[in-house]
């Protein structure tokens, strides 16, 4: 590894307040004993696909089926409908399993889950809309997956996908009969599928690549450190209360969601502490700037300016620093704003002090703070100007340029 490659690493990994970083070239080493079934062949997920929804979904797309799948899945929203008929024999088929909760599911914890994710929502909203958000332009392989694929075009729309996901995770009935969550997830793994076999096509992601087959199961895990996984590690680093059965019940959420996406269970950690070790592993050492990341963070904070959040551009770019570090904030263009920063690293641990009930004085910069949260929870609240969640439907096409 080049000295100057192991240097971004460490300090990237030291912004993000990791303790060590692993060498990036070094081989995946994380020990399935580690995983939600104890057990695995231990190899490495970034050879691990999706295999029986890859076939069934490449041969919806040659076969020329996608509007008619779409058709078929369109009014298939709540968990206690049945998989819609109209389907290919074969992923009906598929759909009928990939719809259950996995054995080792405690419907207990989720619904802990769903009610911990509504006490911390302000918190969350902040975590996943602003770092991870941002985090994800910065995960080269998934900047480039999105960028090129159809709904790279327009993030609006897809950006507003994204959040059904977000949404009908945390929804209070995620997993429950009148819940979204068994259904979105099988979607999105619908998608992916279809992505693995359009965007090897794309002449455009194939110049650009390091790989031949995009969405790998240590794609999929990367994107949960960069979500949950971080959003654990911050609200631990932000003191925001939480009990350790509300920290296991946030876990076993993700570790559900992991599950109905396809990542199998030997990948999927059974404790923070393997959650974070992971995350150390597999997403720290690989993030770095790339066109399409910087162009994706563009439109995305231009669209989150978009909101009257009361506060600057600057503001904004300062809290994408704060959540990231600054090396992120230096490959991402994001112009400097040293009055915001002051305020937010003085005012946003005394905001939530005082909202947790831990200060007894009011911060002056409280309503300021207060207004921003406010304004990034509604506009997720809200879920776009339309105020229903955007279909999430199989694309036929890659990018057209
Ligand atoms: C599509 C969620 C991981 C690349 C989607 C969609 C959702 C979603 C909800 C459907 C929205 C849409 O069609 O635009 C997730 C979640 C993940 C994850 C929750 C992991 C926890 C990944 C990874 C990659 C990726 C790791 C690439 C490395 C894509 C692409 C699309 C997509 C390219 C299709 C975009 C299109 O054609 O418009 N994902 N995803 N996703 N995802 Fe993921």
């Amino acid at each position: 590894v080049p000295e100057i490659n192991r240097r971004r690493v460490l300090t990237v990994g030291a912004a993000l307040g990791l303790a060590s970083v692993v060498n990036p070239s070094a081989a995946w080493s994380w020990s399935p004993s580690a995983s939600v079934s104890g057990s695995g062949s231990g190899v490495d997920p970034q050879w691990v696909w999706d295999d029986d929804i890859d076939r069934i979904m490449a041969s919806v797309i040659d076969n020329g089926q996608v509007p008619s799948v779409n058709n078929a899945i369109e009014s298939w929203v709540h968990n206690h409908q049945p998989v819609p008929s109209g389907l290919p024999p074969e992923l009906a088929a598929f759909l009928e399993d990939a719809t259950q909760l996995p054995p080792w599911a405690d419907v207990a914890k989720l619904r802990r889950a769903a009610d911990f994710n509504r006490r911390k929502d302000t918190y969350l909203f902040m975590i996943y809309g602003i770092g991870g958000g941002i985090m994800s332009t910065v995960i080269p392989r998934e900047a480039r997956s999105v960028y090129w694929s159809k709904g790279g075009a327009d993030m609006q729309d897809r950006a507003a996908k994204t959040f059904t996901f977000g949404y009908d995770q945390s929804d209070i009935n995620a997993f429950e009969p009148n819940g979204e969550m068994l259904v979105t997830a099988n979607k999105t793994r619908m998608v992916h599928a279809a992505v693995r076999h359009m965007l090897p096509n794309s002449p455009y992601w194939s110049a650009v690549a390091d790989e031949e087959i995009p969405i790998s199961n240590a794609d999929i895990l990367v994107t949960f450190h960069s979500t949950g996984t971080f959003a654990h590690k911050k609200l631990k680093d932000w003191r925001v209360p939480m009990s350790p059965a509300d920290e296991e019940a946030f876990l076993h959420l993700w570790q559900v969601s992991l599950h109905l996406l396809g990542v199998r269970d030997e990948y999927i950690p059974a404790t923070w502490a393997a959650a974070h070790a992971q995350s150390e592993q597999v997403l720290t050492p690989i993030l770095a700037p790339t066109p399409e990341g910087k162009e994706l963070a563009e439109v995305l904070l231009g669209l989150t300016a978009q909101i009257d959040l009361g506060v600057t551009r600057g503001f904004l770019n300062e809290f994408v620093r704060y959540q990231l570090g600054n090396d992120v904030g230096d490959w991402l263009g994001l112009r400097r704003d040293y009055v915001s920063a002051g305020v937010i690293r003085a005012g946003w641990p005394t905001y939530i002090a005082f909202r947790e009930g831990l200060l007894p004085i009011m911060p002056r910069t409280f309503y300021m703070f207060d207004q921003f949260v406010r304004a990034i929870a509604m506009a997720f609240l809200n879920r776009g100007e339309s105020g229903t969640t955007t279909a999430i439907t199989i694309p036929d096409m890659n990018r057209p340029g």
